[in-house]
């Protein structure tokens, strides 16, 4: 029997003690993770984090179903959340129960995400109807930046700031249990968090936002690319690995290693990998 933390125990912490979430995509990562998120979410930034493709269009069902299963297998405690793929639900609602299906039958997982305001609510209305619990997504919105002329914080024209609050409303009403905010003025995702009665994950967003949200590889330092500036970065695990992979390298070419500890002698007691 599982001891997730449930979709609807996240939807309960509105102004308490904030979420911590992050992103996860692989089985070892969401093994270390686990112990010290709530809500661990597969995102399609996959797609571009460990797949190299330049945008999250890149990302398919069945990419994020493998991911999905890899971060199950190794979580146990934590919400876990799948991003719907851009391309899986915008159709139709129709469309969006029946790839939200795939995803929870195929993953175990305890959600799906979805990007969009006012026009993803009947898609959101139409799974929650389904029995499974979604996350909604509003201010920058990655799969639509190409449609949207590149990477724009919102909430700086008033046009901008209106469509938030009606997003965000819409994504309430729609039966989100809770809505990521990204890329948005603080002072907006601040006020966007007191009118609405679900919790708020941010991303660069506001410290005021009911929880918070990064990329795993981002915060640890992995990311080969430009990281956006609202990432805080808690460790340089790119200088690691590629020390690493320098110290190896050397010690191939000197025939250092393998070493005496690393490689099997004919005596059987002394034969065990
Ligand atoms: O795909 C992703 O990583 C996300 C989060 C950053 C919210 O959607
Ligand atoms: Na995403």
């Amino acid at each position: 029997p599982e001891l997730r933390i449930s979709a609807s125990s996240i939807r309960l912490r509105k102004a308490g003690v904030p979420v911590v979430c992050l992103t996860a995509y692989t089985y070892p990562v969401a093994r270390l993770l686990d112990d010290h998120v709530d809500l661990l979410l597969v995102g399609d930034s996959v797609a571009m984090v460990l797949h190299g493709h330049e945008t999250t269009l890149g990302a398919s069902l069945e990419m994020m179903i493998a991911h999905g299963q890899a971060v199950m297998r190794g979580s146990a405690r934590a919400c876990v959340v799948v991003d719907m793929p851009a391309g899986s639900y915008e159709a139709t609602p129709r469309q969006a129960v029946a790839s939200a299906r795939r995803i929870v039958n195929e993953t175990g997982c305890q959600a799906v995400k979805l990007e969009g305001g006012v026009t993803v609510a009947r898609q959101i209305a139409a799974i929650v109807a389904a029995g499974i619990p979604v996350m909604g997504h509003i201010g920058l919105q990655p799969q639509s930046v190409a449609s949207d002329g590149g990477y724009r914080i919102k909430g700086r024209t008033q046009e901008n700031v209106a469509a938030l609050y009606r997003d965000a409303e819409a994504v309430e009403k729609a039966g989100a249990f809770s809505v990521v905010i990204e890329g948005t003025v603080e002072t907006v995702a601040a006020d966007l968090t007191r009118q609405i009665s679900i919790p708020t994950i941010g991303i660069g967003a506001s410290g005021d936002c009911d929880g918070q949200i990064l990329v795993i590889d981002d915060m640890v330092g992995l990311t080969v690319d430009r990281v956006p500036k609202f990432v805080k970065q808690y460790a340089d695990l790119r200088s690691v690995i590629s020390q690493a992979a320098a110290s190896y390298a050397a010690e191939v070419r000197s025939r250092t290693f393998p070493g005496p500890n690393h490689v099997f002698s004919a005596a059987a007691d002394k034969n065990k990998a």
